[in-house]
C-alpha cells in the first residue's frame, strides 16, 4: 500500500511507473472492499465490488464460457467446463476398484474429507464389501480437499489402508459438493462402467443393504434407462434464493422460476448404470448447479431421453428415531435408507438390521 503513496516525480518512464502504481493501488482497494463485502447479505448495492466481479465475470468467460449472462454477485459459483475439468481432476485416483469383470453395484458415497469417524462406520456396517457371496457391491467415497498439507497426509493414509477414496482437487464447500458428483460421474464412466447398477448415498446415510440386494435389485435387473429415488416432480419443491442457505441457488439458473423442475432427493438414489456414459457426456458444457442432486439427478437427467423413474419416497426418511424403529421390524420394514446424522444411529440401525435379518431367517 504505502508504495502507492510514495511520491514519483520525474521523467517520464518514472511517471509511467507512478501511474501503473495508483492502477493496482485501486484494484488492491477494490478487491480488498469485495473480500471484506462478501457474506454480507446486502443485496441491492453497487460497489466497486460488483464492477470488479463483473469484469471478472467477462475474464472469466471469455473462453467461451457455456453459461448465460449472470448476475456480478454470484461471481463464487459460475464455473465454466475449464474450471470443473480444473477442479475435478484426482488427486487420488484408485482406478482399480472395479478389477473384477463382473460387478452388480457401485456405491459412491460423497463425504467430507474431516468426516474419517463416519467412513469408519460405513465401512464397519453396510457398505462392508464382504457381506454377500453371489453379489458383487464395490464402493468409493468421494472427497473434496483440505486446505492444508497435514490434512491431505491423514486422508492419505486412510486411503492407504482401505483405498476406496477417489479425491477431486477442490476445497470442500456446500458450492463445491456438485463436484463431488461429476467426480464420482467421471470416475465410474472411465474404472467401473460393467457394473450394472451404480448407488449414491451421502455419508451421514443408513443403507438397508439386505432389502436392496434381495428386494430393490431383483426388481429392477431387467430394466434398462430407470433411476430409482425419492422423486420431487416439476414445481414442487421451492428454488432457495437465500445466499446462507445450504441449498442456495442463485438467480441466473432457472430465472423466472419459483420451483425447481423434477429431480430426486439426493441423499440415496440407484440408477442403472447404462445412464452413466449419457449423463456424463450431458454434464460436458452443461451450467453448473451448485446443489448437486439438483444438478444430477435433475437438470443433466432431464436432458435425456426416456428415462424410467421409479419412486421410493416412502421408503426413505430423514426421521431417524422411526427408521430405528422400523429396522427393527425386518421383513416388515418398508424401509430402504434413512438420514442417521447422530453420531452412532448408522451402528444402531445396523444392529437392527442384522438382528432382524437373522431373526427372520426360516
Ligand atoms: C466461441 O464462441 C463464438 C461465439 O459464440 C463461436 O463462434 C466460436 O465458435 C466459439 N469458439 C469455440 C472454440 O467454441
Ligand atoms: C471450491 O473449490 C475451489 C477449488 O479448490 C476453490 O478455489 C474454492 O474456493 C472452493 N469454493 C469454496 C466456496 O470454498
Ligand atoms: C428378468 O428376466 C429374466 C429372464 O428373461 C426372467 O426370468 C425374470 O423373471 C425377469 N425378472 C423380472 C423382475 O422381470
Ligand atoms: C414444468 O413446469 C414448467 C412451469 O410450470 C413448465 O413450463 C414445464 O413445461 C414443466 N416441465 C415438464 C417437463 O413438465
Ligand atoms: C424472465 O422474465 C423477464 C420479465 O418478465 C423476461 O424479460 C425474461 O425474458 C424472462 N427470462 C426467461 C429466461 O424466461
Ligand atoms: C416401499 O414401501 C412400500 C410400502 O410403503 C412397500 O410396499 C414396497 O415394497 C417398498 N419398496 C421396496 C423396494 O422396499
Amino acid at each position: 500500500m504505502m508504495s502507492c503513496l510514495r511520491p514519483c516525480f520525474g521523467r517520464r518512464f518514472k511517471r509511467i511507473v507512478y501511474f501503473m502504481l495508483v492502477f493496482l493501488c485501486m484494484v488492491f482497494v477494490f478487491m480488498r472492499i469485495g473480500t471484506l463485502g462478501r457474506g454480507t447479505n446486502q443485496k441491492d448495492r453497487t460497489t466497486p465490488r460488483d464492477l470488479l466481479q463483473h469484469r471478472e465475470h467477462i475474464l472469466i468467460s471469455s473462453d467461451n464460457a457455456t453459461t448465460t449472462i449472470l448476475p456480478a454477485k454470484d461471481k463464487s459459483v459460475i464455473y465454466i467446463q475449464e474450471h470443473i475439468d480444473r477442479f475435478t481432476k484426482l488427486l487420488i485416483t484408485n482406478r482399480d476398484i472395479c478389477s473384477e469383470k463382473q460387478i452388480d453395484l457401485i456405491i459412491y458415497i460423497q463425504s467430507h474429507w474431516i468426516n474419517v469417524e463416519r467412513r469408519r462406520s460405513l465401512r464397519e456396517t453396510w457398505i462392508d464389501n464382504n457381506l454377500f457371496t453371489d453379489v458383487i457391491i464395490k464402493h468409493v467415497f468421494i472427497l473434496g480437499k483440505p486446505n492444508n498439507k497435514p490434512d491431505q497426509v491423514k486422508i492419505n493414509n486412510e486411503n492407504l489402508i482401505h483405498k476406496d477414496i477417489i479425491q477431486g482437487d477442490f476445497i470442500e464447500s456446500f458450492q463445491n459438493i456438485t463436484l463431488k458428483s461429476i467426480v464420482a460421474l467421471n470416475w465410474i464412466n472411465k474404472n467401473c462402467r460393467q457394473a450394472k447398477f451404480v448407488a449414491k448415498a451421502d455419508d451421514d446415510v443408513f443403507v438397508d443393504v439386505f432389502k436392496v440386494v434381495n428386494t430393490l435389485l431383483p426388481s429392477v435387473q431387467n430394466k434398462t434407462r430407470n433411476i430409482v429415488c425419492s422423486v420431487k416432480e416439476n414445481n414442487t419443491s421451492p428454488i432457495v434464493r437465500d445466499t446462507k442457505s445450504k441449498w442456495y441457488i442463485p438467480e441466473y439458473i432457472f430465472p423466472n422460476r419459483t420451483h425447481l423442475p423434477r429431480f430426486c432427493i439426493g441423499y440415496f438414489v440407484l440408477l442403472t448404470s447404462d445412464l452413466v456414459p449419457e449423463l456424463a457426456h450431458a454434464s460436458q458444457g452443461a451450467q453448473y448447479i451448485p446443489v448437486d442432486d439438483v444438478y444430477l439427478f435433475g437438470f443433466l437427467l432431464q436432458s435425456l431421453n426416456q428415462v424410467g423413474y421409479i419412486d421410493i419416497a416412502r421408503n426413505m426418511t430423514i426421521d431417524e428415531n422411526f427408521a430405528l424403529d422400523t429396522f427393527s421390524k425386518g421383513k416388515h420394514s418398508h424401509l430402504l435408507a434413512a438420514h442417521a446424522n447422530k453420531d452412532d444411529y448408522i451402528q444402531k440401525m445396523w444392529t437392527e438390521v442384522l438382528f432382524a435379518q437373522n431373526k427372520d431367517k426360516p
